[in-house]
């Protein structure tokens, strides 16, 4: 007979086949990995420690009771990447398509669970709490592939997904939420990732959608019958593929070329990220000098103040190696947002981008922007804000699709923000923009200009052809250069102390590598309220 330890070796090995052979060569055809082989991947080698293998459904109905797979449908552990401490979850689409039955939550939840157990019992034990939170506090990782709710379970599942959705709720600003969308996630299912922190998507083999292209067809049908719109006709990859939500919707924050790439890309994005709320910033060590001057920047902004220039060539100039983590880069590419390391330690970077609708505040960068600079202040991120904005967009759209309760989100989340923030104006900072772009005003701790500054209410024609309707041609012309030799230019804000020094571009990197090492002990407090009444 079999000793207790064949019979267990035997069940982990039937387990780790997942929904079997067949339906791992087909997920294989279709370019896609195995639950099992993307944590693996994910994780340090040998550093996955699973829970939960021999967890199955209980579900009776359907004939549900005869067909059982150990672990139903998602790997859950945790182990670590690049030595840093997650705990991730996988859904495995060759049992029941990954379906999440209430089992299948309870796997997932408890995986977030033991996370704040713990962070209960060490959060009494106040001299250890800096140690322990660094130990125990983790960011968590779904790895998303299911075909939504089990269907056979009904209510249940349902059920399941809100438990999921409330513990992402409670986690959010505690520990990073990552969610990574290597298949099909519709429904319900959908709003795990809209409420973690960053999701990402694989291109062509991942789609996220409340309503599938059946339903829509079916819905605008009758709508068409009833004369209201015209019938709609969308392919899964229009309606949700990583396309459209890393550039129309703004849902997801990165695409990638197939599971490697983003699972690779995904250790690179953990690598810049701090455990919790608690943790403080990864340092890493790095050979590129603090001090290093950029003499190229010296040159960067054009003589003509109309001329775009290329605000990622000075990001990239100004953090350690050119190492920038961009999301969102093609959505709301107007301003650019994302992560790099300053000295080792990671910092948030808010960025004008000229190139796009001149830098110009819209709808979509203000969302973008807010919701960056809400996550760097819940985890204590610095923020570097570069300005180069002539100001909000213009235009009836943009009006009446709410550009004032878009654009004041920004402004609301820089003001709440009590995490470092350094400010540097390259060239135009104009009008409300000004001040929403990490102004001192708004307890901006350095705020510096570069000699290009322009900081006024508005641009020197604009300005004239207000101040001077009607004049002549030759008197606006001769205002217009009045008004910019008087107001367009980084002084009256300097002799007012709203800019803290005009620097030479070359020395920007030092100056920020020296503030931000002043600025590590930083201690501001809001004062206490239950939270904030939504900025939305
Ligand atoms: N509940 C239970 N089982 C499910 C399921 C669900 N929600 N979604 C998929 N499955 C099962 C299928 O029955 C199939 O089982 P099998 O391997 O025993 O044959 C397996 O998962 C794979 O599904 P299949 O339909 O063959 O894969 P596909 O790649 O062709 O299509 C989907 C994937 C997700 C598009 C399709 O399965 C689907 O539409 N599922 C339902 C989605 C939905 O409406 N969910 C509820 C929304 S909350």
């Amino acid at each position: 007979p079999k000793t207790a330890v064949e019979l267990l070796e035997e069940k982990r090995t039937k387990a780790m086949q997942g929904g079997g052979a067949d339906r791992i060569a087909k997920q294989h055809e279709k370019g896609k990995l195995t639950a099992r082989e993307r944590v693996e991947l994910l994780l340090d080698s040998g550093s996955f420690r699973e829970y939960d293998m021999f967890v199955e459904h209980r579900c009776t109905d359907f004939g549900m009771e005869k067909q059982k797979f150990a672990g139903d449908g998602v790997i859950t552990g945790h182990g670590t990447i690049n030595g840093k401490l997650v705990y991730v979850f996988s859904q495995d689409f060759t049992v029941f398509g990954g379906s999440l039955s209430e089992t299948h939550a309870e796997k997932i939840c408890k995986n977030n669970h033991t996370l704040f157990i713990d962070w209960f019992v060490i959060a009494k034990d106040i001299v250890q709490i800096m140690d322990k939170a660094m130990l125990v506090g983790a960011p968590i990782i779904g790895l998303n592939d299911s075909g939504g709710a089990r269907i056979q379970e009904g209510v249940a599942s349902l059920g399941g997904y809100a438990d999921v959705f409330q513990k992402n709720v409670t986690a959010s600003g505690v520990v990073p939420q990552i969610s990574l969308i290597m298949g099909p996630c519709a429904g319900g299912a959908v709003y795990s990732p809209a409420i973690t922190d960053w999701t990402f998507m694989v291109k062509d083999t991942s789609y996220l959608f409340v309503t599938g292209p059946d339903v829509v067809k079916t819905v605008t049908k009758e709508q068409v019958c009833a004369g209201e719109i015209p019938e709609e006709s969308v392919t899964q990859e229009e309606l949700g593929g990583a396309k459209t939500h890393t550039t129309k919707s703004g849902v997801a924050h990165r695409a990638f070329e197939n599971d490697i790439d983003a699972i690779q890309k995904l250790r690179q994005f953990v690598d810049f990220l701090p455990s919790s709320n608690k943790s403080g910033i990864p340092r890493r060590a790095t050979d590129d000098p603090a001090d290093r001057k950029e003499h190229s920047l010296n040159r960067i902004v054009p003589a003509d103040p109309n001329k775009p220039y290329d605000m990622r060539n000075v990001i990239t100039k100004l953090v350690d190696d050119g190492d920038f983590f961009e999301l969102s880069p093609e959505y709301a590419r107007n301003i650019l947002t994302g992560f790099g390391r300053m000295e080792g330690g990671t910092v948030g970077i808010v960025a004008n981008q000229p190139v796009e609708l001149a830098g110009c505040l819209d709808i979509n960068a203000s969302v973008k922007a807010a919701r960056f600079v809400r996550f760097c202040d819940s985890f204590n991120i610095p923020i570097i804000t570069l300005v180069d904005v002539p100001g909000f967009l213009p235009g009836t759209d943009q009006e009446h699709n709410g550009i004032i309760r878009h654009g004041a989100k920004l402004l609301y989340a820089y003001a709440e923000a009590t995490v470092p923030k350094i400010t540097v104006i390259t060239r135009k900072a104009y009008g409300g923009a000004y001040d929403v772009m990490a102004s001192k005003h708004l307890r901006g701790d350095s705020n510096y200009a570069w000699p290009t500054a322009e900081i006024a209410v508005m641009g020197a024609k604009g300005a004239v052809e207000i101040l001077f309707r009607g004049k002549s041609a030759e008197e606006v012309a001769k205002q217009e250069k009045n008004y910019a030799d008087t107001l367009t230019n980084p002084f009256p804000a300097a002799r007012r102390g709203f800019i803290d020094d005009i620097i030479v571009p070359e020395d920007t990197r030092k100056i920020l590598c020296e503030d931000l090492k002043v600025l590590e002990k930083k201690d501001l407090k809001n004062p206490w309220r239950k939270h904030e009444a939504d900025p939305s």
